[in-house]
């Protein structure tokens, strides 16, 4: 009997798999089909699949061409399948020419030619184009609109600027200083405007029935926050909290482990985020264009509070100093929250300097996710005895915002809310702020330059 093993990702499947599959099966008597896991394709560069594996696998079975179907996890796993189910031929489209030569030591490789005019890429942009705009900052904009040409399905096509001046930017794109004439154009925003105008901007858009992507905190008080969502759903709109570390893999697996009981019970999570870039302390900085550090950092920080030990805790105190109260900016901000059978804290600067590190702690281990852990591919699950220790790494690109652009298009599309960050933390990190501007359970310390 000769095996014929083929692999692909086969979203959104199309004559050309099948075609594939076809002649792939009259190669032998027996094939074998490698549908690719989604973390496999993440790692390939693949990161808009549609379709999820058990999707994209039945629609593999469908066709009725595979004796039996694998999945494809890992760099190498070719060559441990091939010996394993002892295959004489392996065999991929000739897009992939020369590319699995080396699999010659191991079985025969024939390229077989692709079917021209199709491709999954194809499919989906015809599929549906998300119109976007942006609006705020220039730091944020030209990272946003980087990331997103990794997105298909995603054009970024407008910018809402206050001064016409940074036009050589971003080729052909529009520019317009007037809010309203970006949302006539576009089909989502994404939002990062400064913090004081979010509901407003929020507001405008789901008004006009725009879909809406935003740096958090949404708002600056906890009703405007829940009047948004709610404004949102009425309406059948998706606005969404923009915080790149939530699809981030590593972070998103060490929730997970956290959760899963990994390290015992959690008794503590305690969150740093510092960074001085900004240079809020340089003398002759105008302070009302920047973001306090509570605004820039807390939303981050906050987040493995959450979305570990939950909202409902008993007890916040927040300790601050502020760089100069009169514009609300804070140097440097610590809170302490108490839970009924736990604890946690962040610690958030733009005016002084720390170890960026994330520590959860548990009653049998903990797990270590070294600085900066925002933007981590990498974290530790340590154990008193170290030979129980675990390494994780989960390759990150684009900080986390390629991924987090697909999520947002996703939702519109597949019209269900699939939104890592859910409204509960976002709306309990806009409480958060509040009770800071409000001065709720807030502490001064010393207010000087730092
Ligand atoms: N294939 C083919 N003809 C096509 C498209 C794909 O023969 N028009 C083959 C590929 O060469 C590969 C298999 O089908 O052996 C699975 O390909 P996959 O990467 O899943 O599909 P693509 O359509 O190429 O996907 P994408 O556009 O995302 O790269």
């Amino acid at each position: 009997m000769v095996k014929v093993i083929t692999y692909g990702t086969y979203d959104l499947l199309h004559y050309g798999h099948i075609k594939l599959l076809e002649r792939a099966k009259a190669l032998g008597d027996y094939l074998i089909v490698g549908v690719t896991a989604d973390d496999y394709d993440k790692t390939r560069g693949k990161i808009n699949v549609q379709q999820s594996l058990m999707e994209r696998i039945e629609a593999v079975r469908a066709t009725g061409l595979a004796d039996k179907i694998i999945v494809e996890e890992y760099e190498g796993q070719k060559i441990d399948d091939i010996r394993r189910y002892d295959v004489d031929i392996f065999t991929v489209g000739s897009d992939w020419i020369g590319k699995f030569d080396y699999l010659n030591e191991y079985c025969k490789v024939v390229y077989l030619p692709r079917t021209e005019g199709i491709s999954s890429s194809e499919v989906r942009s015809e599929q549906y184009k998300l119109r976007m705009g942006i609006v705020g900052r220039a730091a944020f904009r030209t990272k946003f609109v980087t990331e997103s040409k990794y997105v298909n399905g995603v054009e970024v096509i407008g910018v809402c600027v206050p001064q016409k001046s940074v036009e050589s930017e971003y080729g052909k794109m529009f520019f317009t200083e007037n809010y309203e004439e970006l949302l006539e154009k576009v089909d989502a925003v994404y939002i990062i405007s400064k913090p004081e105008r979010h509901y407003e901007d929020v507001k405008k858009a789901l008004l006009k029935g725009k879909h809406v992507l935003c740096e958090s905190p949404i708002a600056l008080k906890e009703s405007e926050c829940e009047e948004l969502y709610a404004f949102a759903k009425e309406r059948g709109l998706v606005l969404m909290d923009a915080i790149k570390t939530a699809y981030s893999t590593a972070y998103e697996r060490l929730v997970l482990l956290a959760k899963s009981g990994k390290i015992g019970k959690v008794v503590s999570v305690d969150a740093v985020c510092t960074s001085l870039r900004d240079g809020i302390s340089i003398a002759g900085t105008d302070l009302t264009q920047k973001w306090n550090s509570m605004c820039g950092w807390a939303p981050i920080a906050l987040l493995p509070v959450f979305q570990i030990l939950g909202t409902d805790y008993n007890k916040k105190i927040i300790t601050t100093k502020f760089l100069d109260k009169s514009v609300n900016m804070d140097a440097f901000t610590k809170i302490d929250f108490t839970y009924d059978d736990a604890v946690a804290s962040i610690k958030v600067a733009k005016a002084a300097k720390s170890e960026g590190e994330l520590i959860v702690t548990g009653t049998t281990g903990y797990i270590y996710v070294p600085a900066p852990w925002w933007k981590t591919d990498y974290f530790e699950v340590r154990y008193e005895n170290p030979e129980n220790n675990r390494r994780f790494f989960y390759q990150l690109d684009g900080e986390g915002i390629r991924y987090e652009i697909v999520s947002f298009s996703k939702q519109i599309e597949n019209g269900r809310n699939m939104s890592v960050v859910s409204n509960k933390v976002s709306m309990n990190i806009v409480k958060i702020i509040e009770d800071f501007n409000s001065r709720t359970d807030v502490i001064e310390i010393g207010e000087r330059n730092v």
